[in-house]
């Protein structure tokens, strides 16, 4: 199934600490345009964060919760996407053992992150069972929802095409579902009349002749239907390529356009590098830390020029600062008429300016725990019903639903 006819989205970020500027310009941002646009998952993936701290889960549950009150501060809207927590939906588990079955060793293996993170984390013990299961179990989170677009970063990519392949292989095992001819004929007759002979007319123009503009043709019109169920979308999808049903639809990754956020010292934001400014950083931290940010060492005096290419504070004036701020700086830097806190202030303005209605969002949140808890109730809700849905068509496919 193509990711446009698939217009649902899911996404988890782990609870591992408070939420910086780069979560918010490199992941947050491309989820508040995504809400408008699909329909949304977004998940607290506490299971996956247990990988790697295992040894110390106190820090997770502390940030499961302020997690989604960054979330809902930054301008999530619960009311369009729905948010919850992955360990409130057993059946992620229940997946990811199934899928743990019929999954090779050596795919697990080879995705890079499994050898990178060890190799990166070597403070920890990540010679575990459950840590070379992280993208299976991403995988699970994945297709339980049938979700048709995953938005992520550049390193999460292999792990949505694990997902990818993991989908083909259990369609390919488990989709020859009994009847499956009767089922996706009786699911063509509610295309109505019409559409109803034109996808026989386009599948046969396919299957006989390899039409492949056929194909695409009868996909479109499957699209434009909204009265049927995807289960019966599935069906029709498989059965216009002679196959059996499609159980799980091929994800797609959704790169998210690459951050640029720079930390303090010029390297990405990030928190191992312990160069963030944090989302709900108080504005004394953000002067602060600005404040004492390296600029480019050839400024000892202030009667120094520099070079605003060798500094980290050029890199977030690209983030915040228009073409005549940014001229300002280059021409003032250069001909050292401005000294590094003239240059440094607009940043710190625009930060601040840019984190003040999601402070004071996060306020009220914050005294609010109720509300927080409902609007998790709420999503874990819906993401349950479709979990459930999708775990009893898995078992039926596996020939596990006797009883
Ligand atoms: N592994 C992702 C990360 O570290 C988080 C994640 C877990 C996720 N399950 C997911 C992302 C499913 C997208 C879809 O960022
Ligand atoms: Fe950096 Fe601005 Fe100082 Fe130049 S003037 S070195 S760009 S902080």
């Amino acid at each position: 199934m193509s990711s446009s006819a698939n217009r649902r989205v899911l996404s988890g970020m782990r609870p591992t600490g408070q939420l910086h500027l780069g979560h918010y310009h490199g992941v947050l941002k491309n989820w508040l345009k995504l809400q408008n646009e699909y329909e949304c998952f977004f998940f607290v993936a506490d299971w996956h964060a247990l990988t790697t701290e295992y040894e110390a889960p106190q820090e997770i549950a502390g940030s499961v919760f302020d997690m989604v009150i960054d979330w809902l501060a930054a301008g999530i809207n619960p009311g369009t996407a729905k948010l919850f927590i992955q360990s409130h939906i057993p059946e992620h588990a229940e997946l990811h053992l199934l899928l743990s079955m019929c999954t090779p060793l050596s795919w697990l293996e080879r995705v890079p992150s499994y050898k990178d993170q060890q190799e990166k984390l070597s403070n920890r013990d990540l010679t575990t069972y459950g840590f070379l299961g992280y993208p299976l179990l991403q995988s699970a989170d994945i297709l339980i929802y049938k979700a048709g677009n995953v938005p992520v970063g550049e390193d999460q990519v292999a792990h949505v095409e694990l997902a990818r392949e993991i989908a083909r292989r259990f369609n390919y095992l488990y989709g020859r579902e009994p009847g499956f001819e009767e089922k996706a004929e009786a699911a063509a007759k509610k295309l109505g009349k019409k559409n109803n002979k034109l996808y026989h007319d386009l599948r046969r123009s396919y299957q006989e002749q390899g039409d492949t503009l056929a194909l695409d043709k009868a996909r479109a019109m499957l699209v434009s239907q909204q009265n049927i169920s995807i289960g019966d979308r599935e069906r029709l999808y498989g059965y216009l390529e002679g196959g059996g049903k499609v159980i799980f639809p091929e994800p797609q990754a959704l790169l998210s356009p690459a951050s640029k956020m720079p930390g303090l010292d010029g390297q990405k934001m990030s928190k191992s590098y312990g160069n963030t400014i944090n989302l709900r950083e108080s504005p004394a931290s953000v002067g602060e830390k600005i404040r004492t940010m390296p600029t480019d060492p050839a400024r000892i005096r202030r009667s120094d020029p520099g070079d605003p290419d060798k500094c980290p504070v050029w890199g977030l004036h690209q983030v915040y600062s228009d073409d005549d701020l940014k001229q300002w700086v280059q021409a003032g830097c250069t001909t050292a008429t401005i000294g590094c806190l003239d240059c440094k202030k607009p940043v710190v303005d625009a930060i601040l300016r840019e984190q003040s209605p999601i402070r004071e969002r996060a306020k009220e949140y914050q005294k609010d725990k109720e509300t927080v808890k409902a609007i998790i109730a709420d999503g874990c809700e819906v993401a349950r019903d479709v979990a459930r849905e999708t775990m009893e068509e898995v078992r039926e496919a596996m020939g596990l639903d006797y009883t």
